[in-house]
């Protein structure tokens, strides 16, 4: 509840005159999250051998250690990366247990509250940029992102249309914008969702970027216009909406939705995992206090059936579906529920090979890309492989910046490159489909 300073500052961003008063009243921003996260450490451990890794499962369970990757105990064996938030009342155990096992480890936090304090941008750097118009280098609130919608919606109706396709768990509204040139009835269409877990800051800042740069440069770029005029663009900013709320106000590190469960005191399920495909298999937990929840059945989330009701309902338009997740560097395509080839494995891995040439010509940052499945871990009932299997033959999984020194804490600075670089490959990726593929 406590988020002192943050949302009025943020609203007096609108207003710049306002500014110099609030500020005085809510200097800087020191109790974030009210300083929960302090002295916590985000530790990275490599298991050389099962029984080290047999071990960390079971020391995780005991310390109950927020996983950031891979999100799941099950996904965690021999030679597999594990980055791990430990609470500072659990740290001195883990690293006593640590230097006993000689299991390899580094820190790559040694204070989260600190990180996270640091990664935010300070007030005066937020309103000096909003006074030229939206900031699109901080990260936005839920309110926020809601009321831009609504702003472009009037603004720029020639290109934007916004509608709801249904309510999340806590009855906030599930917005999606529809972009491009309205021309024809019929017009192919790509989906883009971001923010399916919560904590992944930087999805919604993307899909805001992606809106942002087609706007400003539907006259000027060709490759936009073309893109805008030839296919819709279905923008769900916001997937999560209850648990992206929750990550601003109560817990930085939320993944899952907010439902409740009958029998338990966890709330939330992964709703990356709640999608009818393989259903709590592999990779995905019954356990309604894990990360990983499947959930009680599959689309018993509100937000994950509101989508598959959508994309079911469009399907024979919907030409791609793009999700967007932190943290890995990586660009995956299906299966991830099985070790095995997608029938039109050619057409696909080539678009992926050329898109991640492209965001790599930016900056050098590189991306690996394959099946996730292989290239990150098995998981079941994810919206990627459901779509799919649903008949979308181009499907991906964002994974984007950076590959773990900050994590989910990629700091502002680092929003405006990390979008630059990713237009490019969504830009590849949407050309790609616009030609026949052989
Ligand atoms: C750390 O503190 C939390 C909350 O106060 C508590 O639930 C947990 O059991 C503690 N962990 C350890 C290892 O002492
Ligand atoms: C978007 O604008 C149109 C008219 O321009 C309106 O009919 C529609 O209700 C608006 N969408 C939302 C979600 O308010
Ligand atoms: C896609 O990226 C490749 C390089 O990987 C480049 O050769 C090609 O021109 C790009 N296509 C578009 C339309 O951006
Ligand atoms: C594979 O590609 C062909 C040609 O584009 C298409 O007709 C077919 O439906 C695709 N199959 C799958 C499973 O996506
Ligand atoms: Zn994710």
């Amino acid at each position: 509840m406590k988020f002192l300073g943050k949302p009025s500052s943020r609203r007096a961003a609108l207003l710049p005159l306002c500014l110099l008063f609030l500020e005085i009243l809510h200097p800087g921003h020191s109790h974030l999250y009210s300083s929960r996260y302090a002295g916590d450490k985000v530790i990275r451990l490599i298991p050389n051998t099962e029984e080290d890794a047999y071990a960390l499962k079971k020391i995780y369970q005991q310390l109950k250690v927020d996983l950031w990757q891979p999100s799941s105990i099950s996904q965690i064996s021999e030679g597999t990366v594990t980055d791990v938030h430990i609470p500072h009342n659990g740290s001195r155990a883990l690293l006593a247990f640590l230097q006993e096992t000689n299991i390899q480890y580094k820190i790559l936090m040694e204070d989260l509250q600190k990180v996270l304090e640091k990664g935010s941008s300070l007030p005066t750097q937020r309103s000096r940029r909003s006074v030229s118009g939206y900031n699109y280098e901080v990260y936005h609130s839920l309110e926020e992102i809601q009321n831009w919608m609504h702003h472009l919606n009037k603004t720029h109706s020639g290109l934007i249309h916004m509608f709801s396709i249904g309510k999340s768990y806590e009855g906030r509204s599930l917005f999606v914008l529809k972009l491009g040139r309205r021309s024809r009835a019929y017009k192919r269409a790509v989906w883009i969702d971001c923010g399916i877990h919560a904590r992944e800051w930087i999805g919604p800042a993307f899909c805001q970027w992606f809106v942002k740069e087609a706007l400003l440069t539907y006259r000027s770029d060709p490759t936009m216009r073309k893109m805008l005029n030839h296919l819709y663009f279905y923008i769900m900013p916001v997937f999560n909406v209850d648990g992206y709320h929750f990550s601003w106000t109560n817990d930085r590190f939320w993944r899952k939705t907010r439902s409740r469960n009958s029998r338990f005191r966890c709330r939330g399920v992964d709703a990356n995992r709640n999608w009818r495909v393989k259903w709590c298999d592999e990779g995905a937990s019954m356990h309604p206090c894990d990360d990983t929840y499947c959930g009680p059945f599959p689309e018993s989330e509100p937000e994950v059936k509101a989508v598959a009701n959508f994309l079911r309902k469009h399907k024979q338009h919907i030409r791609a579906y793009l999700s967007f997740h932190a943290y890995a560097q990586m660009l995956l395509y299906p299966y991830s529920y099985k070790y095995a080839t997608i029938p039109n494995f050619s057409c696909v891995e080539s678009a992926a090979y050329k898109a991640v040439n492209a965001l790599q010509s930016v900056y050098g940052v590189q991306y690996r890309y394959g099946p996730a499945s292989s290239t990150l871990y098995v998981s079941s009932g994810s919206s990627m492989d459901w779509a799919y299997k649903n008949g979308i033959p181009y499907t991906f999984a964002f994974e984007l910046r950076d590959t773990g020194h900050f994590g989910f804490l990629l700091p502002e600075m680092l929003i405006k490159p990390t979008c630059t670089e990713t237009m490019l490959a969504v830009k590849n990726i949407t050309m790609h489909l616009l030609k026949k593929c052989p």
